[in-house]
């Protein structure tokens, strides 16, 4: 699928993997793209996207991507300007790490992980990609149906594609309980979606990043990331946002590129 031309939405926008990606598919000449993010921070990034190419090519939406009335009014709003979408990143994430059962010292008792907290991790991790993802299908279903296209065929070239940001923690990470299960469940959802999508000239992906230079893993902090991130990972130092970008733009545009590819720098967790 060519890059050039087409409508993309990239959710979690200002973040490091979005960022990156939003610079990356505006070098290779995306026609439209919607930054998504809960900060205002993708205005800023719409801005110097639209100054380094000499055209309004990008726009910042600030909102929660758990919320459907956002993302319907951003869809809508990019079908008015621009017409169908045609490529959706969606990578807004959190972590909410801790260990499944533990013993609290203060309390001198059992603590599960809190039940709460799984559901805020499934609804920006899995729920809202998946959803963000079925905008796209049902816009392009829409506008088919609408033109009396039935069942897609290969001649007509792709209509859109889909890449979920999976993570190696999908293979479990300890701590990483909430994290991990939806990762692995974006597995599920883009295998299903590759087999029903297509009908529409669909396709759909995951990448699973290994630790990458961002805000979310330099959270963790200096010292976590020397002595449980470096010795583990066989190219000894963390990805770069830029080589995520590159391999989801590589994934977008070799179309015989199906399922999951491991961008994970040769991360071989210790047992
Ligand atoms: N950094 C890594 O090592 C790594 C590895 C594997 C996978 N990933 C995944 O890549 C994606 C991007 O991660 P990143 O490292 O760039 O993280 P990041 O923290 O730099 O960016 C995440 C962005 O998502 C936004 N966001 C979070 N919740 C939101 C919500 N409810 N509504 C709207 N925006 C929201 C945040 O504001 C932030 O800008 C995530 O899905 C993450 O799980 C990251």
């Amino acid at each position: 699928m060519n890059i050039k031309g087409k409508v993309a939405v990239i959710t979690g926008a200002a973040g490091g993997i979005g960022r990156a990606t939003a610079m990356e598919l505006a070098n290779r000449q995306v026609g439209s793209l919607a930054l998504v993010d809960k900060t205002e921070a993708v205005h800023e990034l719409a801005r110097e996207i639209n100054q380094l190419h000499g055209r309004t090519m990008a726009a910042g939406y600030t909102g929660d991507v758990t919320e459907e009335t956002f993302r319907s009014w951003v869809y809508r709003d990019l079908y008015e300007k621009h017409g169908i979408v045609n490529i959706c990143i969606p990578a807004a994430g959190i972590t909410r790490d801790g260990l499944s059962v533990k013993i609290d010292k203060q309390t001198d008792s059992v603590v599960i992980y809190p039940g709460k907290t799984f559901r805020l991790v499934t609804e920006v991790n899995l729920i809202a990609p998946v959803y963000w993802a079925l905008e796209l299908v049902a816009g392009i279903a829409d506008y088919r149906h609408k033109n009396g296209l039935k069942r897609w065929n290969h001649t007509e070239g792709l209509q859109g594609t889909i890449i979920f940001i999976g993570s190696v923690s999908s293979q479990g990470n300890k701590g990483q309980l909430s994290y991990s299960a939806t990762k692995a469940g974006l597995e599920g959802a883009a295998s299903t979606l590759m087999a029903e999508a297509i009908y529409h000239g669909v396709r759909c992906g995951v990448i699973h990043p290994g630790f990458t230079d961002t805000p979310m893993v330099r959270a963790l902090g200096e010292d976590y990331i020397e002595q449980n991130i470096i010795p583990q990972t066989q190219l000894r130092r963390l990805i770069q946002p830029e080589e995520i970008a590159d391999a989801i733009c590589f994934m977008i545009s070799n179309s015989a590129v199906s399922g999951s590819l491991w961008a994970d720098a040769g991360w071989r967790p210790a047992a």
